[in-house]
């Protein structure tokens, strides 16, 4: 018994020294010090000993124990220490070092075109609501008094996905919804994407913005919506921008009218920027059809009101002089890095 004690601890010693991590080092305290360790199931024998030799191999025992427990703790703080040492060369800094410069992201053109316009409505008292880019054909075009077999329905220029649910090819529904859920007075303006099935060239692309703008209120005149659109365009464009009504046609307005802007590049002489037209094209509008307020389950007796939708491309196109549109969505950043 005595020489597999001193077998024990040198061979648990060699291996103690040799230890080189400290889940290893766990694990030989375990197997040799541990309740079923190798020194323990020794000590258990030691019923069978004689009298004499009882505490001569029980001092051996509990020296072999100590020495051992002695090494392994020993071991174990160089190990930790060890580690240390390696984990702070590892994350030295080295405070020489020259900086990291990071690229600062800019803001998007439309995303500052978007940003000011729902300044300068909010500023008017508007709520700026959202509302879903797959949507019901109801909301699109019939209660906007756009029905069945009207040409802005044609399948060609449209994404649908059911008979009845299509990507929406104007924010003008949401005018629908709006009206739907809550009572006059209403002034909104709801921006967001569009779709229609166009080819992508310089100044047309599937997918594109709208702002739209609608307020219903007792005694709303053509007079208020030509105010307020006169007052966004001043905000946007200056003191001394100067705007158009022509006369138009959109199913949801009567009267309706589209907008042009004076050319703020040539003040109306005609240049390139308006393709010597001296007004560029703005926005739809009108005055909201009594069909679409009744639609709505508002009494057109009672209630008037002004719609009107604006391209937030256009808008961007022309503050910053792009001639591309396809610039707006290449997400090249030696294009975005100029806003
Ligand atoms: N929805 C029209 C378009 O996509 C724009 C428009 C015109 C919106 C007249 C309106 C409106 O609210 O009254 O071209």
């Amino acid at each position: 018994m005595k020489e597999q004690l001193q077998k024990i601890k040198e061979k648990a010693s060699a291996e103690i020294a040799a230890m080189s991590d400290a889940k290893a080092l766990e694990d030989l305290r375990v197997k040799i010090l541990g309740k079923k360790g190798e020194l323990t199931s020794i000590l258990k024998q030691m019923g069978q000993l004689s009298a004499e030799e009882r505490p001569v191999i029980g001092q051996l025992a509990n020296d072999v124990r100590a020495a051992l427990e002695a090494a392994i703790s020993e071991k174990s703080a160089s190990l930790r220490a060890g580690l240390l040492e390696q984990r702070l060369k590892l994350e030295a800094v080295d405070v020489t070092m020259p900086g990291e410069r990071r690229e600062t992201g800019r803001r998007h053109p439309l995303n500052i075109v978007l940003e000011d316009l729902k300044g300068i409505f909010r500023g008017m008292g508007y709520t700026v609501v959202d509302g879903p880019e797959v949507e019901e054909t109801k909301y699109v075009f019939d209660m906007l008094n756009t029905d069945e077999g009207h040409p802005a329905r044609d399948p060609q220029d449209t994404f649908y996905i059911t008979d009845k649910i299509l990507l929406r090819t104007q924010t003008s529904s949401v005018q629908i919804r709006t009206m739907l859920k809550g009572k006059p007075p209403i002034a909104i303006i709801s921006p967001g994407r569009v779709y229609r099935s166009d080819a992508v060239d310089a100044t047309h692309s599937p997918i594109f913005h709208q702002c739209e703008g609608l307020v219903i209120d007792r005694k709303i005149r053509f007079s208020d919506l030509k105010g307020t659109l006169e007052i966004w365009a001043k905000r946007l464009y200056g003191e001394n921008v100067k705007l158009r009504f022509r006369p138009h046609h959109f199913p949801y307005t009567e009267p309706s009218a589209e907008v042009d802007l004076q050319c703020f590049k040539c003040g109306g002489k005609g240049c390139p920027l308006c393709k010597g037209e001296g007004w560029i094209e703005m926005l739809g509008s009108g005055m909201v059809h009594p069909q679409v307020l009744i639609n709505c389950g508002i009494d057109p007796e009672e209630y008037s009101g002004f719609a009107f939708g604006i391209g937030l491309e256009r808008i961007a196109m022309m503050r910053y002089n792009i001639d591309d549109m396809r610039l707006l969505y290449e997400n090249d950043s030696r294009f975005l890095s100029q806003f």
